[in-house]
């Protein structure tokens, strides 16, 4: 099994729930750089299919319909990847989902779905991930948490503790992979425009872009130029930690 990271080829990365918002940004970001990505997501949308049809990305982008909440989904859609392209150099676990509503109306099947996703899910696909890259031994995982998992938001308490206990499960993995080339870290953005910031008000997007230095809500590109500087094959000795990327909105 060999490995692109650095050798300066194309490197073979996955993103998960890369079909729209964040995540197309952010497989749009390594198909600009010349990489091999893969992602999945429930349903396909126009984006995926309009990669799937370009030219300049044949034989460099797959897709693969896939519940990742779902254990045999998660897994064969790693294995369709290893199967595809062999070594994988870069996870990005963004696939997520937030429910809102205040704790004590809160629905316990409410729960579960964020819980399901945004933990056991990244956990259990990231498990088949490392798997593949301590047998090639380096690699570059980078997990999207928030920066409500670090200052709280009310009505979002079960996201808020899955996007902490993500941070968590980076540090932890960052121990335990250091010493194979491995490194983790995670990216907690502030408020952007996707349809996961649809459930907040215009009042209440008002005031984050007031409080916010920088002036405005983010995008995925902002995001994706923070990843793509955590998983440069130069950075090798930047692992562990939590990169804030808001506009300064908790500074
Ligand atoms: N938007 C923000 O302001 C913001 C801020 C901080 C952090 N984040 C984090 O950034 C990440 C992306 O957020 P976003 O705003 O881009 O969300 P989004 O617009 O709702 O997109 C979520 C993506 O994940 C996929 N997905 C959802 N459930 C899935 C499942 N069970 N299996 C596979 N794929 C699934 C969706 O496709 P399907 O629905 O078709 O499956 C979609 O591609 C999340 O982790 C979120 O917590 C977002």
């Amino acid at each position: 099994m060999t490995t692109s990271i650095g050798s300066g080829s194309p490197r073979t990365v996955i993103v998960t729930g890369g079909s729209r918002g964040l995540g197309a940004g952010i497989v749009q970001s390594f198909l600009d750089s010349g990489d091999r990505v893969a992602t999945c997501s429930r349903s396909e949308t126009q984006a995926v299919k309009e990669w799937e049809t370009n030219p300049d990305y044949a034989g460099r982008f797959l897709f693969r319909a896939a519940d990742i909440a779902d254990r045999e989904q998660s897994t064969q859609f790693v294995q369709a990847v290893i199967d595809e392209w062999g070594a994988i150099d870069v996870l990005v676990n963004n696939a997520g989902v937030a429910r809102d509503g205040i704790l004590a109306l809160f629905t316990d099947e409410d729960s579960d779905t964020v819980i399901d996703l945004n933990l056991k899910a990244t956990i259990h696909l990231t498990r088949q991930v490392v798997r593949n890259m301590l047998a090639h031994r380096s690699g570059r995982i980078v997990n999207i948490s928030s920066i409500v998992g670090l200052t709280g938001y009310r009505g979002l308490t079960v996201y808020g503790a899955t996007k902490a206990a993500l941070d968590g499960f980076t540090r932890a993995l960052a121990r335990e992979l250091g010493s194979r080339k491995i490194t983790v870290n995670s990216v907690a953005p502030g408020y952007l425009k996707t349809e996961m910031s649809h459930g907040l008000d215009e009042a209440q997007l008002d005031q984050i872009v007031r409080r916010t230095p920088a002036g405005r809500l983010g995008d995925p590109d902002d995001i994706a130029r923070a990843i793509q500087f955590l998983v440069d094959e130069r950075n090798d000795w930047l692992t562990g930690q939590v990169l804030v990327v808001d506009g300064g909105l908790t500074c």
